[in-house]
């Protein structure tokens, strides 16, 4: 496994907070004081601003920073399109490639790991998704299998940011601004055009990716939870600058509107000495959430478990809301405490990374997924029902060993061809439902 030697100015291996105004450096005075552009910048680098958001955004919702770089962005060759036939990678950016969305409840088993050598980037297997990346609405779902590191090999996503969630192996992302160390349980998101590279540092890795093509993720507002809870921004952390002084022959890999396409590029485009602002890549870890929940009766909308929101055009309602069912006491005294059974407008893409989903005895594994679309009707399985009917709600019951999370969008998430055809897909799902009977009987209360 290759390994690269970095600079750091990390005394503390983050910095905290979340979408803060950061300001890193790698060598001492690399950062301009009081300015962006300088005639000349300290140590012959390059200023470079990388915006993420129009120019003229409110200011609450403007994201950009300022690079400090031993060569700009611009500096490699022309980009080609890599030959569909010869790409791992089985991507999707336009969903219409189904005609028809059906209207069943789908669940598939996990990706088996990759045969052949596959990295971070050509393990990507298109599910899901809706808009499109050219419009900047909507989101794609994919997952990835990887059993090797990138080498000499480098990505940036023009069609939006990352939101990707480990279920098994940790990831090494060096990113143009700094180092991300992320394993199961914590989520890292790198936001559209930021160059970086993938390694694992345990041999294999597999887990989730939301891309996200609209409105950069956000914390969500609390209403009248107050001033803490859910995720806390002090939780979301961002790595510091590290730069790397590396020439040879590299490849610089770029996904515009759905596909890949690649350059040659003569030296390590994370060459970052010092950045400052407020977009950068971050992680999270899951198991900081705050997770709030009836303390009477009934249980909340699952809104309440809401992480991440992707905001749309019209208030309220959301592009994506990334929402997770972490480890939590049930309380509510006479309730029914699983999920409830439902159907909703809104459209639900599932995950697992960790233990069993209360809702569903079995036949929802780590790594399997499952998407309940628009008003799909689904709920807890038969098991499921039968004993949490009968279950002492006297006492609080703790559900443990679980972390599952939904990928939420306000428009239908449409599978691809690919995720209707593989044999992960189970085609039996729908039995878990058929043992619910009939329990009506007219002459007792
Ligand atoms: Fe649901």
């Amino acid at each position: 496994m290759p390994t690269f030697e970095t600079h750091t100015d990390a005394n503390q291996h983050y910095q905290s907070g979340f979408a803060n105004d950061f300001a890193t450096e790698a060598l001492p005075g690399a950062l301009p004081i009081g300015r962006n552009s300088p005639q000349r910048a300290a140590y012959g680098l390059y200023a470079e601003q990388l915006s993420g958001t129009a120019f003229t955004a409110p200011r609450a919702h403007n994201r950009r920073s300022w690079l400090y770089r031993i060569r700009p962005g611009a500096v490699h060759k022309p980009f080609t399109r890599i030959p569909t036939e010869t790409l791992r990678a089985k991507l999707v950016a336009n969903f219409a490639e189904v005609p028809a969305t059906p209207p069943n409840q789908l669940r598939w088993d996990p990706l088996p790991m990759p045969a052949a050598p596959t990295d971070f980037i050509d393990g990507w297997v298109t599910m899901a998704g809706n808009g499109a990346a050219e419009s900047m609405s909507g989101c794609a779902i994919h997952l990835y299998a990887a059993n090797r590191s990138m080498q000499d090999r480098f990505f940036y996503n023009s069609d939006g940011e990352l939101l990707v969630v480990p279920q098994q192996g940790r990831l090494a992302i060096r990113t143009e601004l700094g180092n991300l160390d992320v394993e199961p349980f914590e989520i890292a998101v790198i936001p559209r055009g930021v160059r970086f590279s993938v390694e694992l540092p345990e041999g294999v890795a597999r887990g989730y990716i939301c891309e996200n093509f609209g409105a950069l993720l956000q914390l969500p507002d609390l209403g009248p939870i107050g001033s803490n809870g859910l995720a806390n921004p002090r939780d979301f952390l961002t790595p510091h600058a590290a730069y790397e002084d590396r020439e040879g022959k590299f490849e610089l890999v770029t996904k515009m509107n759905g596909v890949l396409w690649r350059a040659d590029i003569g030296h390590s485009p994370l060459d970052v000495v010092a950045w400052h602002g407020n977009y950068a890549p971050y992680k999270y870890d899951l198991r900081h959430f705050n997770t709030i929940g009836s303390i009477s009766y009934d249980h909340p909308d699952p809104s309440i478990f809401l992480v991440l929101q992707s905001p749309s055009d019209t208030p309220g309602v959301d592009t994506i809301d990334f929402v997770i069912f972490p480890p939590r006491w049930l309380a509510a005294e006479d309730t029914f405490r699983p999920p409830w059974f439902h159907r909703n407008v809104a459209s639900e893409f599932m995950g697992l990374v960790h233990g069993v989903y209360d809702a569903k005895a079995e036949g929802f594994v780590p790594g399997g997924a499952s998407l309940h679309n628009c008003m799909s009707g689904h709920g807890p399985d038969a098991g499921t029902f039968e004993k949490a009917s009968k279950s002492d709600t006297s006492k609080p019951a703790k559900v443990d060993a679980t972390m599952a999370f939904m990928f939420e969008t306000r428009t239908l998430i449409k599978p691809t061809q690919f995720a209707l055809e593989t044999a992960q897909l189970q085609a039996n799902y729908y039995e878990c439902w058929q043992g619910l009977t009939k329990h009506f009987n007219p002459e007792q209360r």
